[in-house]
């Protein structure tokens, strides 16, 4: 049986640091009140000349090092943001351009926060179909750059970064064993970027309803995403016929801290068993999970024939889970 594996992780984090104190200069807000209701302690934020596709580029580069490939080793990138360097090229190109990865097809794809777990979905697809080899799945954000600093309930959110895999077949005992995918798009006001697109195109008016900038009615979203990651994680892990208890670490879409410990809770798993580090990156959306994955490998966590349980919620709505045995 073939299956697609992730052989190697790569991640790239902007040098500079917002602390929840910067942002306490800003909106009416306070560290205390941040950490209580989010976990987040501090975002990174891109450079003035780093787009998406700059941050996406370092990642690749680590992940391709660390795999000891090629860029023209690569026969498909699929790039995960919802904050390309612009609609068109697609991001996806633009990185394929800049690693030299002439052998590749390339495009993006948009599932919000869900975007690299919807990736890991069809690079499976796509390698156990044999119609492709070797893919570069990357989740990409520059969410600083639409962001309105005068939205408390919005801007104490988000974080930019990058994370990248590399995934090539496999018959071992191991790799992406299920993926699950969903959308509700009768809920697609929950989250939103309204402006800049053929609905409402950039004019004075836009901007000065500030509708290029992310609206999330918040607490209503919390409510969504507690359910429904509830339930897909159990599903996930049924549907492999895997207990809780064999789980080795679940990886979380980094959104809030409460939503990460019900999920916890539900699958009665020690929070130790759960990695997290929206501590020091915030909501990075679609780049998330692809840095968690980094970090935990990184860190010595992940073991050969682990288990792990990747899971992310988000604009659209939509949510994806992903069940990889390392
Ligand atoms: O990644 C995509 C998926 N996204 C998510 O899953 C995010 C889901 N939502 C959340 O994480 C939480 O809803 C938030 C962290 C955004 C908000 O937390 P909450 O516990 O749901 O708060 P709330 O929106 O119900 O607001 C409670 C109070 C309000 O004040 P009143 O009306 O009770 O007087 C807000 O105005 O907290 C106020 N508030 C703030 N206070 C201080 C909202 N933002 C802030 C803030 N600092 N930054």
């Amino acid at each position: 049986m073939i299956r697609a594996r992730i052989i190697s992780t790569g991640s790239y984090l902007p040098e500079k640091i917002i602390s929840n104190h910067d942002i306490e200069k800003i909106v009416d807000t306070s560290d205390e009140w941040i950490v209580e209701r989010t976990g987040i302690r501090e975002r990174r934020m891109a450079a003035d000349d780093e787009a998406a596709s700059d941050l996406a580029y370092h990642a690749s580069v680590s992940a391709l090092k660390k795999a000891h490939l090629k860029a023209r080793d690569i026969d498909l990138i699929i790039v995960a943001t919802v904050t390309g360097d612009m609609p068109f090229p697609s991001t996806a190109c633009l990185l394929q351009a800049r690693l030299g990865a002439k052998n590749a097809a390339a495009f993006d794809l948009n599932a919000a926060c869900s975007g690299f777990v919807y990736g890991m979905h069809i690079a499976q697809g796509m390698i156990k179909s044999g119609m492709h080899n070797r893919i570069l799945l990357v989740g990409t954000e520059v969410l600083s750059r639409f962001i309105d600093w005068d939205d408390r309930s919005t801007c104490i959110l988000f974080g930019d970064g990058a994370g990248a895999v590399i995934m090539e077949p496999t018959k071992e005992k191991r790799g992406v064993y299920s993926t699950h995918i969903y959308s509700d798009g009768s809920l697609s006001d929950l989250i939103s970027l309204p402006g800049g697109g053929s609905r409402n195109p950039c004019t004075r008016e836009t901007m000065l309803k500030t509708l290029h900038s992310i609206k999330m009615k918040g607490n209503e979203t919390f409510k969504v995403a507690v359910r429904t990651l509830e339930e897909l994680a159990t599903y996930t892990l049924a549907e492999n016929g895997i207990d809780p208890s064999q789980l080795s670490l679940l990886m979380p879409h980094q959104a809030n801290l409460r939503i990460i410990q019900a999920t916890a809770k539900r699958l009665n798993l020690p929070m130790e068993k759960v990695f997290l580090n929206l501590e020091k990156y915030g909501n990075t959306s679609a780049a998330s999970i692809p840095i968690v994955l980094d970090e935990a490998v990184a860190s010595g966590k992940v073991k050969d024939g682990d288990y792990l349980l990747l899971e992310a919620f988000g604009g659209g709505l939509t949510w994806a889970s992903a069940l990889v045995r390392w």
